[in-house]
């Protein structure tokens, strides 16, 4: 069983967690190590990545769409310094994974060009940065939602079922470890930002909606031969440089209200994971708390090494929506 045998860490210092929302730049700088344990002699094939900018390794490049990420200073720290369409300066949790799990270096997007035959046997990522569980996100951004990412992920499986043959194209996508990140665009953004939502619904009833698409986006995926699923909670959302600058005051403080609609979210989340767990036979999903690490890094910095944790990268500190 892989639960319980997870960890994600994460610690700020030198690579990047972003969410964006043109027309601003969100950059949390952090390290994630990704520490997983198996048990002996159990291998995870591949992995495969859905939902959005916290996984997107590049499907977006090609996307008529301001999301993208494949321009300076993105990818400044990545392998050779390029801009790769990641959301980051360097590598992303997918590729930190991927890496972990001794399977590759880099998580390849599905939509990229360089993505070949070979590649497809050990995983590819189908995220798309700025997606949700709300279908307005994508539709807002123009980006991939998660029913096109799973329309891709079935053409995948027949092309892996050429490359493969039949049989152990199920054994690899029943074995795999498929990871999602969702619902940060959704609270962020189509709710606490532009407010598209607020009149229909009040966050708890914005969550159970957010946690009936994962669930259904989740018995798809199951439908179409997942067994091993990680969901990533949403990051504190409260804390992202922007809504600190609009909502949190002349301080800057992280909006606490925000965070809560995180936390309730979360723990709504969870709940529905065990309940799919108990229905779905061989169902392991398990939810992965990037939340409370991400929380007690910028709360106390100082225990991670950091001086200065609050103010922007490039100016003042206080306008930018960059942050070290
Ligand atoms: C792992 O595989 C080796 C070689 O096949 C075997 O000797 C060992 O007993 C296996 N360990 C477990 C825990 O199944
Ligand atoms: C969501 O979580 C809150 C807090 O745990 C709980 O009170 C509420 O009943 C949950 N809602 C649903 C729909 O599960």
């Amino acid at each position: 069983m892989l639960r319980r045998q997870f960890l994600l860490v994460i610690m700020c210092s030198s690579y990047s967690l972003n969410i964006l929302f043109p027309p601003f730049v969100f950059l949390f700088f952090c390290t994630i190590e990704a520490a997983i344990k198996l048990p002996e002699n159990e291998t995870i094939p591949a992995v495969f990545a859905f939902g959005d900018s916290i996984l997107d390794t590049g499907n977006n490049n090609n996307l008529v769409s301001v999301t993208k990420f494949n321009y300076p200073p993105y990818g400044r720290d990545f392998v050779g310094g390029k801009p790769t369409g990641r959301a980051s300066d360097g590598k992303l949790p997918s590729d930190l994974i991927a890496e972990a799990l001794g399977i590759k270096e880099l998580l390849p997007a599905y939509l990229d060009e360089d993505t070949k035959d070979e590649d497809l046997l050990t995983g590819v990522c189908f995220a798309s940065s700025g997606s949700g569980l709300d279908p307005l996100t994508p539709t807002i951004l123009r980006v991939l939602s998660l029913s096109d990412q799973l329309e891709l992920f079935k053409e995948y499986i027949t092309k892996l079922r050429g490359i493969a043959g039949e049989d152990r194209a199920n054994s690899i996508i029943s074995n795999s470890l498929f990871i999602v990140s969702a619902g940060n665009n959704d609270i962020a953004l189509t709710y606490f930002i532009t407010n598209l939502r607020k009149l229909q619904y009040d966050v708890p009833s914005y969550n159970a909606f957010l946690v009936a698409s994962a669930s259904s986006f989740f018995k798809d995926l199951y439908e179409l031969g997942a067994r091993r699923i990680a969901v990533f909670s949403p990051i504190p959302l409260g804390c992202l440089p922007l809504l600190k600058t609009l909502q949190g005051g002349i301080q800057r403080q992280c909006v606490e209200n925000i965070n809560e609609a995180v936390e309730l979210f979360s723990a709504n989340l969870s709940t529905e994971l065990q309940s799919l767990n108990s229905n779905l036979p061989d169902a392991n999903l398990l939810l992965i708390d990037v939340y409370n690490p991400l929380l007690d890094f910028i709360r106390d910095p100082a225990k991670f090494g950091f001086e200065v944790a609050n103010l922007g990268c490039c100016g003042t500190g206080t306008v930018e929506f960059i942050e070290t």
